[in-house]
């Protein structure tokens, strides 16, 4: 996947969720958190929720370790 933008406010890319993801982020709050930031407009949720979903389905061991 490209790497895109997902939450415009706090500039959160794909790489960003992805980071967030390794270290344990389940859902968009948690990558707000692991960030450092918070939601301001909250339009981002949606999408950082879908790529928190692909990143699982690409790292399912990575999962299952947690
Ligand atoms: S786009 Fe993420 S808080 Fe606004």
């Amino acid at each position: 996947m490209a790497n895109m933008i997902h939450c415009l406010c706090n500039n959160i890319n794909t790489a960003k969720v992805d980071i967030a993801a390794s270290q344990g982020a389940e859902r968009a709050k948690d990558v707000m958190r692991v960030c450092g930031t918070k939601f301001n407009c909250g339009q981002c949720r949606v999408s950082i929720n879908a790529r928190l979903e692909e990143w699982r389905a690409i790292n399912p061991a990575l999962e299952a370790a947690e």
